[in-house]
């Protein structure tokens, strides 16, 4: 897969994704990663990649030249336009979740926009996003950290990424409920003891207990996962 990154920012993304598994996936050659500065592709003398709105209104809005130059160079340079996704992190998209980072594991070649200020030009959104996402409702600074989540969760499912295909395979939001407990040893720390059951050898037993705390769980913090169950 090849993820190129768009920000005014991309040293935070460039540390990021050289760490842990990220960049273990980088190394081992499955991913590429690839950083473009806005500040490199705006106009000289200021290099200036934002500006104020047309018909007033608080907050700075992101030029539409330094992203276009961008996006050209990568299709250019690459392939035709329309084997690429171009993610646009804003808290107007569409909510994410397991399933689109699934959808997105597939793919080949990802471009990310992250915004930064009250907003993007109009024109880059009406001519190569093809996917705005939120990461829920509340609102940060910028994009890099939005896009940077929805990276993590894309990248983990290619796989060869992580050890156990089943480390993931069992996560949250893959099956329907939430997680159930997790312990090593020791068995007794400081006189907080391990369940039982999970000491048993008793692989049906075990098997009962983590579905009823998974359902337990679930219940309690997210009964709206139990209703879509349900129905
Ligand atoms: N940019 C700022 N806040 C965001 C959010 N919640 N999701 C995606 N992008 C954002």
């Amino acid at each position: 897969m090849e993820i190129h990154f768009i920000s005014p920012f991309d040293k935070i993304a460039q540390v990021t994704l050289n760490e842990s598994i990220l960049g273990r996936a980088n190394r081992n050659g499955i991913v590429n990663y690839h950083f473009y500065n806005l500040y490199d592709f705006a106009d000289p003398p200021h290099h200036s990649i934002d500006d104020s709105p047309f018909g007033g209104g608080v907050g700075m809005i992101l030029k539409p030249e330094p992203i276009f130059r961008i996006i050209d160079k990568i299709i250019d340079e690459n392939s035709n336009r329309n084997k690429y996704r171009v993610l646009f992190p804003t808290p107007d998209g569409e909510v994410f979740n397991q399933q689109i980072a699934k959808e997105l594991s597939l793919e080949e070649n990802l471009i990310f926009i992250s915004g930064h200020y009250k907003g993007l030009d109009q024109r880059v959104r009406d001519e190569f996003v093809t996917d705005e996402i939120s990461i829920g409702d509340y609102v940060l600074t910028g994009g890099d950290l939005p896009s940077l989540v929805i990276i993590d969760s894309i990248v983990r499912l290619i796989p060869g990424v992580i050890g156990k295909i089943e480390s993931a395979e069992t996560d949250s939001f893959t099956n329907p409920l939430l997680d159930y407990p997790h312990y090593t040893r020791p068995e007794n720390f400081r006189g907080l003891k391990v369940p039982e059951v999970l000491l048993s050898g008793h692989h049906g037993k075990i098997e009962n207990w983590r579905q009823e705390k998974r359902f337990e769980k679930t219940k309690t913090r997210r009964p709206d996962l139990l209703a879509k169950i349900k129905n």
